[in-house]
């Protein structure tokens, strides 16, 4: 036992710390209740009297130059650490502001046109059912319509997935209440697309929607020609041209005129004069039907666009991933 201490005083004597965890071994080694200095005092007990005499001093001497170690260990580190890291006092102040994202900017401009209209913000779950994302919405079972929007299932069976687009919200919407509905609804949306520059796996949207008696198409125009005008200028020109969806009949692209070339043909709009910013549509009677809403008594639109869309036009970004990618050269732009 007493060649156990002096071997164990050696190494009390060598340790070095450099760094808290070193330290806190040390600790755990020598001082703690589970330490080999308090085990030698547990086997101490077991000792004969006449060898106590000589172990008894130099346990207690280990016990005194571990706790002595510890301070002076820990007293080195902490000189070390406050040289090293310590604050410059005297730099100058940085003062970096933050600014909105591009993203919120234009879906903040959005939802302030539509509620100038009489349109209020409604919001929904980004996690979602198949009955809300599809069944609702007038996706027949195993119809193509399902795949063309490359959806991300969480559980198959009840179908659990990420909402494709806005249009849950729609339902919800109309699910919990009575007709006069009168709302968009800005919201992430994810497909399993491959990332580009064209295209990203979550985007967002804005959706719109307005159902009561007698709306007819002459309202959806009404409503985003409106919208157009006040985002992209008041020479702007929008027209319809016809699509498909399984939720709205008719149904139609929404294009506005180039509002960089004013119509003469550039780049941006490859040369045609016009940019395509979402689809439209008259709510499909089956919608209707799916939410308890009596189709021949009400009648409603709606159509939903692509923010980072409006925001790549508007900016004339060409490159969808810089949204996400947090780089600041990027956002200090804005
Ligand atoms: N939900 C459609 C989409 O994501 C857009 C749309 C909304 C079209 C409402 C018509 C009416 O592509």
């Amino acid at each position: 036992m007493k060649k156990e201490i002096e071997a164990y005083k050696e190494e009390v004597k060598a340790f070095v710390a450099d760094n808290s965890q070193k330290l806190e071994s040390f600790r755990l080694k020598f001082i703690s209740k589970k330490s080999v200095i308090n085990d030698l005092f547990e086997s101490f007990k077991q000792v004969a009297p006449e060898e106590k005499r000589v172990i008894g001093p130099a346990l207690n001497e280990l016990k005194q130059m571990a706790m002595a170690r510890l301070k002076e260990l820990s007293e080195n580190l902490e000189n070390s650490s406050a040289t090293t890291s310590s604050i410059d006092v005297t730099l100058p102040p940085v003062y970096e502001k933050g600014s909105i994202h591009p993203l919120s900017r234009i879906k903040n401009r959005i939802i302030r046109i539509f509620e100038r209209q009489g349109f209020s913000v409604a919001d929904g779950p980004e996690i979602e059912d198949d009955f809300h994302n599809f069944t609702a919405l007038n996706f027949p079972e195993n119809h193509p319509a399902r795949e063309m929007q490359d959806t991300y299932f969480i559980e198959k069976n009840p179908d659990i997935l990420l909402r494709t687009h806005t249009s849950n919200v729609q339902i919800r919407l109309m699910e919990n209440g009575k007709p006069p509905f009168k709302a968009i609804m800005p919201g992430r949306v994810y497909r399993n697309e491959a990332i580009s520059a064209r295209a990203h796996c979550f985007f967002h949207q804005v959706e719109g929607l307005h159902v009561d008696k007698n709306v007819s198409f002459k309202d959806l125009k009404q409503a985003l020609y409106h919208f157009a005008t006040e985002m992209f200028g008041k020479d702007t020109q929008i027209r319809f041209r016809p699509s498909f969806f399984p939720f709205t009949e008719p149904s139609a692209e929404i294009d506005i005129s180039c509002f960089i070339c004013g119509g003469s043909g550039c780049k941006i709009c490859k040369q045609t004069g016009w940019v395509e910013i979402g689809g439209s549509g008259m709510v499909d009677p089956h919608v209707l039907e799916s939410v308890n809403i009596d189709p021949k008594e009400y009648s409603g639109f709606a159509f939903g666009m692509g923010i980072e869309r409006i925001a790549m036009l508007k900016y004339q970004i060409d490159d969808i991933r810089l949204f996400s990618e947090n780089d600041l050269r990027f956002l200090q732009q804005f």
